[in-house]
């Protein structure tokens, strides 16, 4: 089973970098599942009904999230859907809308693929659940029912992400780690058959800090100063996926293959 996973995708500049690269990297690798991270679709914070169509439209099959899932226009119906294909952080309180995992049906291969997404409890701003109880209740839930199962671990830490990796490693076929909108170059395949990256990286602004406007930033950090995030919406994209390959022999099904980290620059598109 072959996958495109592109990380945070932030507002227009992250939607319209997708629409651009998404046929180019279909052409090249042929995935059978494209995900997205929707977290920061809608202007940079939370996820709207439009700007997901837009991405469907485009060819994305699944949509997972983070810590601004819950944010936007008609989140509740959008995440408490069991048709629409998206998810948010399992760990995150039980009495906010959506799931933390799905099985989606992964058409060209007949199979089903395990869909997790679990948020990071170092660095975040909020209160969460832990993922390691989260995924071990997941992973006895769904036990028995498909060999392929990926996590979006979105947390900040990288620490904190290179231990889940580890203590995954043999229980499924990719960690990856999205949130920090900054790639790492650290994607390997762990002893025991296990992809992992500590972080994708974002869609979004090139000339931005992780997505949002440089000089309110700059202002927010240097003179304490509270003040609005907008994205950057204007000049070239930085496209960060992974391409991730996993067995489909029936003696090491869904045991990862290779994972590649992909990243462009474009600077010619069309919004
Ligand atoms: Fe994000
Ligand atoms: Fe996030």
């Amino acid at each position: 089973m072959k996958l495109l996973i592109f990380g945070d995708v932030v507002g227009k500049l992250g939607r319209a970098g997708v629409k651009h690269m998404l046929p180019v990297w279909r052409e090249k690798f042929s995935p059978d599942v494209i995900i997205a991270n929707a977290e920061n679709i809608l202007h940079g914070k939370g996820i709207g009904p439009s700007q997901l169509q837009e991405l469907r439209d485009a060819g994305v099959d699944v949509f997972t999230g983070g810590n601004h899932s819950v944010e936007g226009k008609d989140v509740e119906k959008i995440l408490n859907d069991e048709n629409y294909p998206i998810t948010r952080p399992a760990n995150m309180r039980a009495d906010l809308p959506g799931r933390g995992a799905l099985l989606f049906k992964v058409e060209t291969k007949n199979v089903k693929l395990l869909v997790v997404n679990l948020i990071g409890q170092v660095f975040m701003h909020q209160e969460y659940s832990s993922p390691f109880e989260a995924i071990d209740k997941i992973l006895e839930q769904y036990q028995g029912q498909t060999p392929y199962i990926i996590l979006d671990w979105h947390a900040d830490a990288t620490s904190e992400k290179s231990v889940m990796g580890w203590y995954l490693d043999g229980k499924v076929s990719a960690v990856f780690g999205t949130h920090t909108h900054v790639p790492t170059g650290d994607a390997k395949i762990l002893p025991k058959g296990t992809a992992y990256i500590s972080d994708i990286g974002m869609v979004g602004a090139y000339n931005s800090i992780i997505g949002v406007e440089i000089g309110p930033s700059i202002e927010r950090f240097a003179k304490k100063v509270k003040n609005a995030k907008n994205p950057v919406d204007t000049g070239p994209i930085e496209v960060n996926a992974i391409y991730l390959e996993l067995s489909d022999n029936p003696a090491a099904a869904g045991q990862a293959v290779d994972i590649k980290h992909l990243r462009e620059i474009v600077t010619e598109y069309r919004i």
